[in-house]
């Protein structure tokens, strides 16, 4: 893996968290996903009016990575909190936003969980998902 400025992909996140569409949790989160090609795929959450058609900011990060054409990815930063408020918590991608990243990122995905450009934790996939289910799995 290439090293990477993650400070930069923090602040592409926070870029991308003034996107949010959070007019129900108002629990706002940007997401930026760097791909092995290089380019930064970013994403925020959507909610609905509906509420189970919510979509996760990494989740929209990675769907819009793989619909143009994106396979692999290094990592992903996140930042999250509620409306005008400052994150005393950093942001985890919930389990089906790390069953979605698993598919593609596999163990070794750095996840970065933001509170700002300096202060965040990082971890791999593989330690937020353990024994995760992918597709080696299926084509044992
Ligand atoms: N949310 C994300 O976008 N990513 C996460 O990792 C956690 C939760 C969103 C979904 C919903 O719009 C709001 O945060 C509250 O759950």
């Amino acid at each position: 893996m290439k090293e990477f400025d993650r400070q930069a992909l923090i602040q592409q996140a926070f870029e991308a968290r003034e996107k949010a569409y959070t007019p129900y949790s108002h629990f706002r989160v940007g997401a930026a996903l760097l791909a092995k090609s290089g380019k930064v795929y970013t994403g925020c959450n959507i909610e609905n009016a509906g509420y189970t058609p919510t979509n996760c900011a990494e989740r929209t990060a990675l769907f819009k990575a793989v619909s143009e054409g994106e396979r692999k990815f290094d990592a992903i930063a996140i930042v999250g909190s509620m409306e005008g408020k400052v994150n005393q918590l950093v942001t985890g991608p919930c389990g089906v936003c790390r069953q979605a990243l698993y598919e593609f990122g596999g163990d070794d995905l750095i996840v970065i969980m933001a509170k700002s450009a300096d202060d965040y934790i990082e971890r791999t996939l593989g330690e937020l998902l353990p024994f995760g289910f992918g597709p080696a799995n299926l084509s044992e």
